[in-house]
């Protein structure tokens, strides 16, 4: 598996297999590589004939006091399971090449960068939809998957791209679990050993919301007492539990409208988030 560092490099490399006729599907990551961001290079791997992986900590979407400098970063590891799992080439950027001397411009999805997620992190959305706005404008793949996991972050990203005619087909791909139902991310690895074996309860807390509320009970009073359970057993604190409109994040319209529950706790210094389908 190839590895370019260019802007350049990469559009040259997606130039030749163009030539031959060849799709191209596009998967960006900040690495930290677990089953998750495999089964989303096999994703890519259905719907276009190249995979490139994308592997940049992208620094707009953190805030100070969050873990950028703490974020796993092991190229050669990262490397080796892209590969295995059948991307053909990896755009790994320094930072300059992303964000050169003089860089101001930012992409801000209005609304949906401000709701849920957007108030605890305020930075996070717009600096997710910068940097997916220059990814998929570099590499003008057909199609770019991400996971539904973070499914704020999947709706913004769909919005910036029908906003600004990026032709991209932006693709979701399905959340995978560990054995509890515990959603997998990088950040799984801040939860210390007496932590772990509590953090499924929240994938059981969701779960019991969108089974009770697609039988049509009120959301409301579940996630009041969601949270309450949550804290009980050992959740420090609870950003949010609510359940949404799929579509727009805003409030849910009551059965048989399209609806998500969404939520983020901390359990120790891991600030789990997670969803499901009404
Ligand atoms: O989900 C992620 O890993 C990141 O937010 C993304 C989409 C690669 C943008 O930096």
């Amino acid at each position: 598996m190839r590895v370019v560092r260019s802007i350049n490099d990469m559009r040259n490399v997606i130039a030749d297999w163009r030539r031959t006729g060849a799709t191209v599907g596009l998967v960006p990551t900040m690495g930290g590589v677990h089953a998750g961001h495999l089964s989303l290079i096999r994703v890519a791997g259905e719907h276009s004939d190249q995979v490139i992986a994308t592997l940049f900590v992208n620094p707009s979407q953190f805030s100070l006091d969050e873990d950028f400098d703490a974020y796993p970063r092991d190229e050669d590891k990262d490397l080796q399971m892209f590969g295995e799992a059948g991307a053909s080439l990896l755009f790994a950027p320094p930072i300059e090449e992303i964000y050169p001397n003089g860089h101001v411009t930012k992409v801000h999805v209005e609304g949906l960068s401000s709701l849920l997620e957007g108030k605890f992190r305020p930075q996070y959305l717009t600096g997710v939809s910068t940097v997916v706005s220059k990814l998929l404008i570099q590499a003008m793949a057909d199609v770019a998957v991400f996971g539904e996991k973070d499914y704020q972050q999947l709706q913004v990203i769909r919005r910036m791209a029908r906003d600004l005619d990026i032709p991209t087909v932006i693709l979701g791909a399905p959340t995978i679990r560990e054995y509890d139902g515990l959603a997998m991310s990088s950040r799984n690895r801040y939860l210390s050993a007496a932590e772990r074996p509590h953090a499924g309860r929240l994938f059981s807390a969701i779960s019991d919301i969108a089974r009770a509320t697609a039988e049509g009970a009120d959301p409301i009073p579940l996630c009041n007492a969601a949270e309450r359970r949550l804290i009980e057993s050992g959740f420090r604190q609870v950003d949010y539990i609510t359940v949404r409109d799929a579509n727009t994040l805003e409030q849910y319209r009551g059965p048989g409208t399209p609806g998500r529950v969404l939520a983020a706790a901390w359990l120790g210094k891991a600030r789990l988030i997670d969803n499901l389908d009404v």
